[in-house]
């Protein structure tokens, strides 16, 4: 490990951090990692990009949000370009929807604070979200539509990260657990639910997320990402629908268990009786990196150590941001985001 520039951590985080500082003329990077590149929390996610759908308040984190969702459109296209992988940004849209009217009054509170800070976000009767989804049970009661809350296929983002170093001289360790923070040169530690083994702070705790996915069929059976109180399902392009995903408080253990998996299949089935019958393809659980206050920390620890975690539900989403502050930060620039998320030029 020679290199300048050791990347501690190949998850979603660390790669896009690679690929950015390459980007901006860094050259001597490696990318180290305790497994394979890729295949924790970020190979296990959903792949939503929903800053509006799953944000609670017009706060900070909702404005990061929004500022790296803006940036995904160039980010997809110049990893296509890059690479040759499509990372499958799919733009159809959210479906946040209630199944009574308790759920519903509570969708309307944050209608009512989303509409007045301006966020795009569309009521649906009844009849409307079975218009847009004619295979959602018609015990649904009504929802909301969030145009701009997107997806991508993680698997096939981190895949083309890693394509991006490969093709670069990025050099990627695999299988190489890094013990304590090197000295001498510069280090970012991007190490997800496992940071506390390298730098006492910030404080992260591992959150279980459970998930399944469904066999599909060669009609898809439905087009947007859609919510529930108990649920989501992601419908990918292949026609396999992804369902999450458990919230648990359960150390390291990354086991499935087969009380979440049924809990999941029937929460899906909640929302489209059609999933019922669909075979489980695929179950599997991924640790999510938790930080009090859900924001992820994002700086400079000393002259040359960076830490880029926390990024607990939203590791994907905020990805493309990340990589840009965590190199801003090097560099001595600053990414500014104004109060509705829009990334105004670096100084
Ligand atoms: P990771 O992907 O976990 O990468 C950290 C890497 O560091 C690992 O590969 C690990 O092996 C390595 N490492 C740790 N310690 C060391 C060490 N000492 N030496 C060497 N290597 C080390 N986010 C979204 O935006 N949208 C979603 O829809 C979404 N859905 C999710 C669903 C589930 C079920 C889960 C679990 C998460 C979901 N997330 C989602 C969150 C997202 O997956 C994470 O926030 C994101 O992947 C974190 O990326 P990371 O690179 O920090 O962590
Ligand atoms: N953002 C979805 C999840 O963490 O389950």
């Amino acid at each position: 490990m020679s290199s300048e520039t050791i990347i501690i951590g190949g998850g979603v985080i660390g790669l896009s951090i690679a690929r950015e500082l390459h980007k901006r003329g860094a050259r001597s990077i490696a990318v180290v990692d305790k497994g394979r590149i890729g295949a924790e929390a970020s190979w296990a996610a959903a792949g939503m990009l929903a800053p509006n759908a799953e944000c609670h308040a017009d706060d900070e984190l909702f404005r990061l949000c929004t500022a790296s969702n803006a940036l995904y459109p160039s980010f997809a296209a110049e990893l296509l370009d890059e690479t040759g992988i499509d990372i499958e940004l799919d733009r159809t849209g959210t479906l946040v929807l209630a199944f009574n009217e308790q759920e519903a009054e509570a969708l309307e509170e944050k209608y009512a604070w989303q509409r007045s800070a301006g966020i795009a976000v569309e009521k649906l009767s009844e009849d409307e979200i079975l218009k847009l989804e004619p295979n959602i049970s018609p015990y649904v009661h009504s929802g909301f539509r969030y145009p701009n809350d997107w997806q991508v296929e993680n698997r096939r983002l981190v895949t083309a990260l890693r394509k991006y170093c490969e093709i670069n001289g990025i050099e990627l360790i695999e299988n190489t657990i890094v013990e304590s923070v090197p000295s001498g040169r510069r280090v970012i530690v991007t190490a997800g639910a496992w940071t506390n083994d390298l730098l006492p702070d910030p404080k992260v705790k591992p959150i279980r997320g459970q998930m399944i996915s469904l066999a599909g069929r060669e009609s898809r059976i439905l087009t947007h990402v859609i919510y529930s109180q108990r649920s989501y399902v992601v419908p990918r392009a292949d026609g396999r629908i992804l369902v999450g995903a458990t919230v648990e408080d359960v150390g390291f253990a990354k086991q499935v268990t087969p009380e979440a998996i049924a809990e999941l299949k029937t929460a899906a089935s909640e929302i489209s009786p059609s999933l019922a019958s669909l075979d489980i393809a695929e179950s599997w659980a991924g640790l999510r990196p938790f930080v009090a206050g859900e924001i992820p920390v994002l700086g400079r620890v000393s002259e040359n150590v960076f830490v880029a975690t926390g990024h607990y539900r939203n590791g994907i989403l905020l990805a493309p941001i990340t990589a840009k502050m965590i190199a801003d930060e090097i560099w001595g620039a600053s990414t500014k985001i104004s109060d509705h998320g829009v990334l105004k030029a670096s100084q």
